[in-house]
């Protein structure tokens, strides 16, 4: 250790002998710098300014049912740190599901969920269910008819789900509101599961190297740090764009909600299960949620020939555009169509 002090003076070598710093500099192929490449690194970035947006917003948010709407509204009329971290938080949320999204959809297009990256796909379908559970948790927060509503939902589901329906109930805890514990889920409960399941998914990205492009293995290599480097540009533009966003076009916040109405539409990601619970009622939504969970989780057992290249992947190509296409079709027709009433029967068991 002394000698290899010795060899490598200065302030580098120091900070490096006792951080391991260099370790970092290991080969990833060129192609990782491309933006399909690098949408899951964004997508962590974008998880990371959620998280300090996220510290700074609990400074300011009340998350007891009779304060908590009047705790956001108070944010938004003047400039300020609450209403920037406000902004920011929000439109981070977009950024992230997003990319998540299109990060899901490169790795299905490269075949990167192919042997021997299969479990590092289900990890990843993990980490959208807890992205998705961080983005409905967020939604009710605000306490406003649209989160009122997304909760009335929270439980309706909750009530099929049989014995989990005691955690949802509001009867679970006589101290701590159902908001509260929601809350509760969305700072401290959810993002402790997304980060450990990270760790997985990082050691195996690690541990299997960035997958080739289809029918191009081999090629040109550069550094882990080069990468890192690369990053950082996408995220300097990432962070102007969410800053403009955030000047431009501040969050809304409606008004206290009302019980026992049914008004509003879900944000974009719940759109499609809208129009599918229109159709099929709370207990359809909740069964075709689960099943295309359960689908996407066997994606790696589904299409499991060696082929990577497109044209030997035709008929999965095929059927994983027909379900993009089916999910942005519901969502064009929720969005066309007016918010109904699908909860009646199932609120009327609590009411
Ligand atoms: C919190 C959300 C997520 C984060 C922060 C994240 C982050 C990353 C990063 C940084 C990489 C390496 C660079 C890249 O390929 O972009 C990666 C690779 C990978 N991710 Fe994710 N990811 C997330 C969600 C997902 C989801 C939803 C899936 C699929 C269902 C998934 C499956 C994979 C797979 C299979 C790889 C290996 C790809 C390869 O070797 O080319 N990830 N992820």
């Amino acid at each position: 250790m002394a000698t290899d002090a010795v060899r490598r003076p200065g302030v580098w070598a120091a900070i490096d002998e006792r951080f391991g710093l260099s370790d970092l500099a290991y080969s990833v192929p060129r192609h990782a710098n491309t933006l399909p490449f690098s949408l899951g690194g964004i997508s962590m970035v974008s998880l990371l300014i959620l998280v300090l947006s996220g510290i700074v917003l609990t400074q300011f948010y009340h998350p007891m049912p009779e304060f908590a709407n009047d705790s956001v509204r108070t944010m938004m009329p003047q400039f300020g740190l609450a209403r920037l971290a406000r902004g920011i938080h929000y439109w981070a949320a977009q950024v992230f599901l997003v990319t998540v999204l299109l990060h899901m959809i490169r790795i299905f297009l490269t075949a990167s969920f192919k042997r021997p990256r299969e479990a590092n796909w289900v990890a990843g379908v993990l980490l959208l269910g807890i992205s998705v559970a961080l983005y409905f948790t967020g939604t009710v927060l605000k306490w406003d008819q649209e989160g009122f509503e997304a909760l009335e939902h929270n439980l309706a589901i909750g009530h099929l789900l049989g014995g989990l329906w005691h955690w949802f109930a509001p009867s679970f805890s006589q101290a701590a509101p159902l908001l509260l514990r929601l809350y509760i889920a969305h700072i401290v409960v959810l993002p402790s599961a997304i980060f450990f399941v990270l760790i997985v998914h990082f050691w195996l990205i690690k541990k299997h190297g960035i997958s080739p492009i289809p029918g191009n293995d081999g090629g040109e290599m550069l550094r882990f740090t080069s990468h890192l480097a690369h990053l950082a540009m996408y995220v300097a533009v990432l962070a102007g764009f969410i800053l403009i966003l955030t000047v431009l076009l501040p969050p809304v916040i409606g008004p206290a909600p009302v019980e026992g109405i049914e008004v509003t539409k879900p944000p974009w990601p719940f759109l499609p299960l809208f129009a599918v619970e229109n159709w099929v009622g709370v207990p359809g939504l909740l069964w075709v949620s689960l099943a295309a969970f359960v689908m996407l989780a066997l994606v790696p057992l589904l299409d499991r020939s060696p082929h990577t290249r497109p044209l030997q992947r035709r008929a999965a190509l095929a059927l994983g555009a027909v379900v993009v296409l089916t999910l942005v079709g519901l969502a064009l027709l929720a969005w066309i169509t007016k918010g109904a009433e699908h909860l009646g029967w199932l609120l009327s068991i609590w009411a």
